[in-house]
């Protein structure tokens, strides 16, 4: 034991000292450090402002939502050091009047320019409407506010995984190219070989061309569950986080083609209640491990952003027929296919913006493997967690474990590995999926689901 600590320690001390590794300083680092210190910084200017003797840089280099000020003596200042700019600089940490941490330079080197006059899109000092960055994906993150919301998205993620670690769930990567279309609803992208040559040699196997690759239709994965349910009947808890894709024809400020699910399988988890709370104490700690890692970013992105005052109340839960009813005193004519997005708001508007559980849903309504509920054969477990902005951001429920049941329902043969399960050591479980940019949208209170992630992808775009 000791000879391993000892070895670890060494590797580390070693790899840390490296210089290769360790030339230059985080300006998040600049800012906790010792006035007097000399510190090397790498970065972006945003902006620049000339002084009589001085030149003032504000300098970001994506590891804080702060800026870094850097007072540049006016001999030092070449034609290249404009705003949109890449720099290196060493200098010593002083304090500016208002007490704040800033670098006075001693040596300034541009390491690439920014021909500003030749389309750069963004102005110093300046919040560009979110539509407009939108159409520059690949010079957003240079804007304070997609940095920031790209931190927090990082830090939602570590606590993801730190939530499920710390419960011990294992993680799975389930498959991106899949045959199942689990949720059922016709929103699959088909994937095939694009290239003419392979097509035309696996044809001559004897194929059609929709199966020529796989052998069966292969599609982008609308959700991680099934494969997860498989993997759960074997190890217990599981959860995924990865893409998932989906072809609704919706340009909403709610949909994406490509988004991240959040999905968690419980072994051995016979009622909702479970499943609820699990949601529940997953949503609280991450807000409250989001707003201790990331205070100045997510004041960045809303300098009205405060903790939700749900954060210390129990969600609430009524039942589909319950909500119908709520929805009809507000004059909201209910519609009989489920709840809109009008609806799911209002609901959670009826209670107080505090997220409220939707349970108890009729069959037709929910997908195959939902679990019949044992007091009436015409409802299913299951649930959606409805939340101020999104209205849904979680669906789940228990899953059928009636091999009888379940057959009946099975919408294809291809799914018969499925059935399986039910036939091998089966136990109950339940599981929910989360869309991330939906959680990222009510930490960072973002109206647009385009805005939570680098890269979106919605009906007509595709870009980079
Ligand atoms: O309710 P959904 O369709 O549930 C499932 O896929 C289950 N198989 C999950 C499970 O039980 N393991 O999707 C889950 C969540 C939604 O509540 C929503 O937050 C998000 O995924 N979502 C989307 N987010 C962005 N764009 C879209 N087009 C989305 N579709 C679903
Ligand atoms: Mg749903």
């Amino acid at each position: 034991m000791l000879l391993k600590q000892a070895i670890s320690c060494l590797c580390r001390n070693n790899l840390y000292k490296n210089p290769l590794l360790k030339n230059y300083s985080l300006i998040a680092t600049v800012l906790k450090s010792q006035l007097g210190e000399t510190a090397e910084v790498k970065g972006w200017v945003k902006n620049l402002r000339v002084q009589k003797e001085h030149i003032f840089a504000d300098v970001y280099d994506g590891s804080s939502a702060e800026k870094l000020q850097i007072i540049i003596p006016k001999a030092l200042k070449t034609d290249t050091l404009t705003y949109g700019s890449s720099v290196n600089i060493t200098g010593k940490i002083t304090k500016s009047p208002r007490g704040q941490l800033e670098l006075t330079a001693e040596d300034v080197k541009v390491i690439g320019q920014c021909i500003v006059m030749d389309g750069y899109p963004f102005n110093p000092r300046t919040a560009h409407p979110p539509e407009y960055v939108r159409q520059f994906l690949h010079l957003r993150s240079r804007t304070n506010y997609i940095s920031a919301m790209l931190r927090v998205r990082h830090s939602i993620t570590k606590h993801i995984h730190d939530y499920f670690y710390e419960r011990n769930y294992t993680h799975i990567h389930t498959p991106i190219l899949t045959s199942n279309d689990c949720e059922g609803a016709g929103e699959v992208f088909k994937v095939e070989p694009d290239n003419e040559e392979t097509i035309k040699a696996m044809m001559q196997e004897g194929k059609n061309r929709e199966t020529v690759y796989f052998g069966k239709k292969t599609y982008l994965t609308v959700s991680g569950q099934l494969h997860l349910e498989a993997i759960c009947r074997g190890m217990g808890n599981v959860y995924t986080l990865g893409p998932t894709f989906r072809a609704e024809n919706s340009r909403s400020r709610l949909h994406l083609s490509e988004f991240y699910m959040l999905e968690a399988e419980l072994a051995f988890c016979d009622t909702l209640e479970k499943l609820k709370l699990t949601i529940e104490d997953l949503l609280k700690y991450i807000f409250i491990e989001t707003r201790n890692t990331n205070e100045a970013d997510l004041f960045l992105l809303d300098k009205n952003n405060k903790a939700p005052k749900w954060l210390d109340k129990n969600f609430v839960t009524v039942t589909y027929e319950e909500a119908k009813n709520l929805l009809q005193k507000k004059g909201k004519n209910a519609s009989e296919d489920g709840l809109n997005k009008d609806e799911e708001l209002a609901l959670v508007e009826i209670c107080q913006g505090v997220p409220v559980f939707v349970v108890e849903w009729p069959k037709n309504l929910k997908s195959f493997y939902m679990k019949e509920s044992t007091s009436n054969s015409s409802m299913v477990d299951a649930l959606d967690l409805l939340t101020p902005i999104t209205g849904e951001m979680v669906g789940g429920s228990l899953r059928e474990d009636d091999y009888m049941k379940l057959k009946h329902k099975l919408p294809s043969d291809s799914l018969n590995w499925y059935l399986d399960l039910r036939k091998f050591g089966n136990i109950p479980t339940g599981g929910f999926g989360l869309g991330l940019e939906r959680l990222m949208q009510v930490v960072c209170s973002v109206s647009n689901i385009k805005d939570t992630l680098p890269f979106p992808r919605w009906p007509h775009n595709c870009d980079m």
